[in-house]
């Protein structure tokens, strides 16, 4: 029991430690942003798509936050977009705008 506490409070702490999105590709996940996500932000933006990520009233706060709208959008779109897929999403946005910790 005790060592099950003791592994389990080190899986917490070095959990909460870790970047944001760490295990996902930035480089592969823009990748799909440009594919599947920018178009349709680029046409309420004025054919800026970044707008939407750094707008002073963006709704995005922190990573969890972050993980979670991706998932929506992805459920929502219909884009049948696996895991690991949000997840390097997730890596990309929070490299290039939201920059998160
Ligand atoms: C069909 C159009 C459309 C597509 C495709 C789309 N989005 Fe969006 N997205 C929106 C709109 C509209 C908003 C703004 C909603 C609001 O202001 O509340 C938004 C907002 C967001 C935000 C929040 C921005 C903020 O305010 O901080 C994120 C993150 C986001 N989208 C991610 C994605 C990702 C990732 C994809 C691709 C997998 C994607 N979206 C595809 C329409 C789209």
């Amino acid at each position: 029991m005790r060592q099950i506490i003791l592994i389990l409070s080190f899986l917490l702490a070095t959990g909460a430690q870790a970047a944001p999105f760490a295990k996902g590709n930035a480089e592969t996940g823009g990748k799909l942003h440009t594919q599947s996500c920018n178009g349709c932000h680029a046409d309420k933006f004025n054919g800026d798509g970044a707008k939407i990520y750094t707008r002073v009233d963006r709704k995005v706060k922190s990573a969890d936050q972050l993980a979670q709208r991706i998932g929506t959008c992805n459920a929502m779109l219909g884009l049948n977009l696996f895991p690991e897929d949000e997840l390097n999403l997730g890596a990309y946005l929070n490299k290039t705008f939201y920059k998160f910790k």
